[in-house]
């Protein structure tokens, strides 16, 4: 097989266009997978609109679950046949998911243990990146809370008795924040959803759900209410310009703000660090990080330590992809978004 169907970007800010294309070789300490499941995220709609790439076609994709076709030279943790999980790669069109063939770096590619689907499997390298890189050291540039990680040897629990919040813990990115947050010890994880969230978030380990509906101070009230411990870990998953604002508010002197979107909090004062971090253990500066978390992935997913995200299939394989990315830019409420590459006809 050296032929694939791609979903394309065809120019810069589109259209979608599906075309046959090359299938990519794997070199040194990769893989190429047969994408059985590809996740969708907001990046991959922003970039279509707000992002002007070097070279076109392009390729979109960053969620990716599959089975691995080939093992590039020095791979030895994979073999042909395994179910894996990876993140795609922004930039790195032979490393996206949108397609039917991609590349994984090994290193950072993960069996997929019996107890989870492909499609579950798709909807937690970006989430589960962007929770790990923000909390978790790893020496990358961008910096982090700078918590040593649960995964690693005695970091389950480490954080016992002190106190998180999360914006937005029914996001992709909240949930693995929540679930990551639990396996360090957090508690209480406060986070804030819409109330229908309540539940499915409190079995992934949120102490408090609180209504995003309430004004900020009735939820700094809350906040206060629920603890009086200060709160030096704030997570905003949303990351909009007045959820940076009201999450710099509740940090307490001293703590670490961690943002996905560019920083835009208009005034800031020396005693409270914010971070913005891009979550892809794929990347050079991550793969640190990420090749740590990666080498436990596997039995994080068997024992149910880290849960996938709620999943919607998609129809018509790659070519559902355009009209999925219309409804996550309009707004879903704790569901990702999940393509078939292999059922593109
Ligand atoms: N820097 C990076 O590398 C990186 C990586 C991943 C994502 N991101 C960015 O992070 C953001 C979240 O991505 P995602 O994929 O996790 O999103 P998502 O799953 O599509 O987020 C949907 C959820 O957001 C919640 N939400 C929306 N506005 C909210 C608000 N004001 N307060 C609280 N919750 C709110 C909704 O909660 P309810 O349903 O409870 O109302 C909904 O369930 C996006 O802007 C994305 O571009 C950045």
């Amino acid at each position: 097989m050296s032929q694939q169907k791609i979903l394309y970007v065809v120019e810069k800010h589109g259209p979608f266009e599906v075309r046959t294309g090359p299938v990519p070789t794997p070199g040194a300490g990769e893989v190429l997978l047969k994408v059985q499941a590809a996740a969708l995220n907001p990046a991959d709609w922003k970039i279509v609109e707000y992002v002007v790439f070097e070279k076109y076609p392009m390729i979109l994709g960053a969620d990716a679950a599959g089975v691995v076709e080939e093992v590039g030279e020095g791979v030895t943790n994979l073999r042909k046949g395994d179910r894996v999980l990876t993140n795609g790669l922004y930039g790195e069109y032979e490393h996206s998911a949108f397609q039917q063939y991609m590349l994984g770096y090994a290193n950072v590619t993960a069996k997929i243990p019996d107890n989870l689907s492909f499609e579950e499997a798709a909807t937690i390298p970006v989430g589960l990146a962007t929770a790990a890189v923000g909390l978790f050291y790893h020496g990358a540039e961008s910096g982090s809370a700078g918590l040593y990680p649960p995964w690693e040897t005695d970091g389950r629990g480490k954080y016992t008795g002190e106190a998180i919040f999360i914006v937005g813990g029914a996001s992709s990115v909240g949930q693995y924040v929540i679930q990551l947050a639990k396996l360090a010890g957090f508690s209480p994880i406060i986070t804030t959803a819409s109330p229908h969230n309540a539940v499915s978030l409190e079995g992934l380990g949120a102490t408090h759900v609180l209504d995003r509906n309430l004004s900020e101070d009735v939820l700094i009230e809350k906040i206060r209410d629920i603890t009086s411990a200060p709160v030096k870990v704030v997570f905003d998953a949303i990351s909009l310009p007045e959820t940076q604002e009201f999450a710099y508010r509740v940090l307490a002197p001293g703590g670490t703000l961690v943002i996905d979107l560019e920083a835009q909090v208009k005034s800031t004062t020396a005693d409270k660090r914010i971070i913005y971090i891009i979550g892809n253990t794929s990347m050079a500066a991550n793969r640190k990080l990420g090749a740590s978390l990666y080498s436990k992935l596997t039995s994080l997913l068997e024992e149910g330590a880290v849960k996938p995200n709620r999943v919607e299939v998609l129809p018509n394989g790659l070519r559902g992809v355009a009209d999925g990315l219309q409804r996550v830019k309009k707004g879903v409420s704790n569901v990702k978004l999940v393509a078939l590459p292999q059922e593109t006809v």
